[in-house]
């Protein structure tokens, strides 16, 4: 199992959010959590990555994570990429902030890594001198996947990565990160946007008022369209 949670509490000092999460994620599994607006998704997200207070159980490819830090979290392989693509600098160039990203790996790693970057992300290389602020939408979605590639993680938290985004950029988005799948990592993804996690996630499980609630198949989530409603609109 590359993720297990189980009886995972989170929150803000004495606010508690989420509750008695449990889940798991194989090596190379798609999981969409669905939730509604603060239904707790990046609470969750931020728990398991370690910048949110919590109590519980969090392994990653067997390894107790409870008790350490976000950097420690990091290097044990999990990369969050945060809602709002909040892991970039803005002033700095596309390639500053994936040299950033690529502090994690061993030196003599990073040139390679850089290249495998731009190769699965051609615009980014194409925008490599350019200001991350001011690259579209979608492209600073692609440049945030990709600094939280570049150090290798066995465990991809993919915040909202929809939000925002036009139809027609999602759809080039999902491409992306369907082709993810090559790496064999495993990715959790919190959405809204059922549709896009449908296109993605071969599971999904539904996060309501910071408690899971049931779930299926991703095949599913596009079949019953109106079942994920329901679920979602109960938040
Ligand atoms: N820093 C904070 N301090 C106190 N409460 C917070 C804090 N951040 C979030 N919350 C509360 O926690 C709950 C869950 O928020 P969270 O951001 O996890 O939801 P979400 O599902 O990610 O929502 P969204 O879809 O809007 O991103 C909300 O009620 C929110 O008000
Ligand atoms: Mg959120």
């Amino acid at each position: 199992m590359a993720l297990h949670v189980a009886s995972l509490y989170a929150g803000y000092g004495r606010i508690e959010v989420c509750r008695d999460i449990a889940l798991d994620v194989r090596g190379g599994e798609f999981l969409a959590v669905l939730g509604a607006n603060g239904a707790g998704k990046s609470t969750l997200l931020g728990a398991i990555a370690g910048s949110i207070a919590s109590r519980g159980t969090v392994t990653l490819d067997g390894k107790p994570l409870a008790g350490l830090n976000a950097r420690d979290r990091a290097r044990s392989g999990l990369a969050l990429v945060p809602e709002g693509r909040r892991n970039l600098f803005a002033p700095l160039t596309v390639m500053e902030n994936l040299q950033l990203g690529l502090r994690l790996l061993p030196h003599a790693e990073r040139a390679r890594m850089l290249q495998d970057l731009y190769a699965m992300f051609p615009i980014l290389s194409d925008r490599h001198a350019q200001p991350a602020g001011l690259l579209s939408g979608g492209e600073q979605q692609m440049l945030a996947l990709a600094v939280a590639l570049a150090r290798k993680p066995s465990l991809l938290l993919l915040d909202e990565p929809s939000q925002g985004l036009a139809p027609l950029v999602l759809q080039h988005l999902a491409a992306q990160i369907g082709e993810l799948r090559k790496l064999g990592l495993a990715v959790l993804l919190a959405e809204q946007n059922h549709r896009f996690a449908a296109q993605l996630c071969e599971r999904y499980v539904v996060l309501s008022s910071g408690e899971l609630s049931g779930g299926g198949s991703g095949r599913e989530l596009q079949d019953a369209e109106h079942v994920a409603h329901a679920l979602l609109a109960e938040a």
